[in-house]
Formats: structure tokens, sequence, C-alpha cells
């Protein structure tokens, strides 16, 4: 694959790099994404009956059992070549963070050290009554052990805040970035669909790779459409390469 020179010579002396990554990025390791057509969970599954504090309400088993189903699927799943090449990335750039929507661990598996998840993580649980601390939960039996409420996944549901500390480090360095790229997502869940523009106004070069066009795609600097473990082990070769 052939990249531009000028990006391959911003990549090399870039001092802050911002990656921000979704579902696309985890599709090659079996996770399924959520809008595309056919094989996206919400093409099969209906948000409000699963990804909401209401639906848990309803119907907390049904919503833990689904909870369940993807954790265990993140568990099975394996980091693929997009995940390397993006811990691999961090190694060589001076200041580099990854944020992530995707609840499924699968970054820090891969090495990538630092990571903020915007939508929370799969693999942690909270108390939903009363947001006890974490040391008396009763995971097996989806309990907190202090006051005998519901265990809740520990993500992001529709209607609900980001966590503060982590969408405030994601804009901090989107906004301080030299080179922010955006991986695998649609672009369309704000805030994150919103943190290129605040790069792309403060200077940075903003790269998509993604498998299908956004609207992202026409604005970005670079925009390379295709997948992330194909494309982004090749880019950073090529930055580390000497020619
Ligand atoms: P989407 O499912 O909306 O978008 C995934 C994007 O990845 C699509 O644009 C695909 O074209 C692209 N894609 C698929 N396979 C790819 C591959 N191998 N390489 C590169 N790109 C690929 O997922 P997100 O943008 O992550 O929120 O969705 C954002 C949020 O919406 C999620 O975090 C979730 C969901 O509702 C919550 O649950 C809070």
């Amino acid at each position: 694959m052939d990249f531009p020179a000028s990006l391959i010579k911003s990549l090399r002396t870039a001092r802050k790099i911002v990656a921000l990554t979704g579902a696309g990025i985890s599709a090659e390791s079996g996770l399924a994404t959520f809008r595309d057509a056919q094989t996206g969970l919400w093409s099969k599954f209906k948000p409000e009956e699963l990804a909401t504090a209401e639906a848990f309400q309803r119907n907390p088993k049904l919503v833990s059992d689904w909870y369940s189903w993807r954790r265990k699927q993140a568990l099975q799943a394996q980091p693929n070549a997009g995940h390397l090449a993006l811990s691999e990335m961090e190694k060589h750039a001076p200041q580099f963070l990854l944020v992530t929507q995707n609840v499924d661990g699968l970054h820090a598996r891969a090495g990538s050290r630092q990571v903020v998840e915007l939508h929370g993580n799969i693999h942690r649980f909270r108390c939903f009554e009363n947001d006890c601390p974490s040391e008396n939960f009763d995971i097996p039996h989806g309990r907190c052990g202090s006051c005998g409420g519901h265990l809740r996944p520990a993500v992001v549901w529709f209607g609900e805040m980001l966590p503060p500390e982590a969408i405030e480090n994601a804009i901090n360095a989107a906004e301080q970035c030299d080179v922010f790229f955006s991986i695998g997502t649609s672009s369309v869940v704000y805030p994150a669909a919103d943190l290129w523009r605040r790069a792309k106004n403060n200077g940075a070069m903003v790269v998509e790779i993604n498998k299908d066009p956004t609207s992202l795609t026409p604005l970005a600097d670079y925009a390379f459409l295709g997948k992330a473990g194909e494309i982004l082990p090749e880019l950073v070769k090529k930055v580390a390469s000497d020619t």
C-alpha cells in the first residue's frame, strides 16, 4: 500500500498522537460492530431493550444475560493486527493516547498502555442501586454484597453521561495533538464523534481508517478506506522504516 510521503513525515515528527477507535477495530477479532447492515448488533437487537437504565430496571436478567454473552465473546476474542499495530505505534511516539469507544478490553490485551475507555468496560461491574464500592461484589450471583442491589456492567448506556475524567482526558488530548486518527468508527455517536473536529480546529492532521465512508471521510486530511487490521500494520511499518 502506498502512503503519501507527507503523512509518513508528519507521523515521524509528531510529538503527540491520539487514536480514537470504535467497534470496527475489533471486527477482525470476530466481534460484531453496532451499525454494519446485517451483522451489526443494532440491526439484530433493540438498544432501548438492552442498553438503557430503564431496560435494566424492567428486566435485569435479560440485560445481564445479553452482556454476559458479549463478555464471553470478548474474552474468547484475540487482539488483531490492528490492535497490535496501535500498541506498536504507542512505543514509538513521544506521547500517545488511545481513546476507545469499545468496552471489550482488547486494546489493553494488545499491550496499549495509555488507554481512555469512553464507554466503560464490559469486564467491570457497578452497583446499580447505590454505586457501592466494588470490593463487596458477588459477581457470579450479580449482586452487591454491601446493599444487596443488582450488579450492572460498567458500561455507558444510552442516556447516561460518559465518565467525566475519561471525556475530559480525551478532549484535552485531542485539542493538543499533532495527529488524530479516527479508526473503525462510524463517527455518529457524540461526544466521541466530535473529537476529530476539536483536533482539527487546533491544527492537528486528521487521518481516518475505516471500512466504509463516514461524515468525516471528505473532511479528513487523509482517509483510507479498508480494514484497520490490514492498513495499520503497514502504516506503522512504513513509519518505522528508514525509507
Ligand atoms: P459502529 O458500528 O457505529 O461503526 C463501526 C465502523 O467500523 C463502521 O463505519 C464500519 O464501516 C467500520 N468497520 C467495520 N469493520 C472494519 C474494519 N475491519 N476495519 C475498519 N473499519 C471497520 O461502531 P462505533 O462507531 O464504535 O456505544 O459505535 C459507537 C458507539 O455506538 C458504540 O461505542 C456503542 C454504540 O451504540 C455504546 O454502547 C454507548
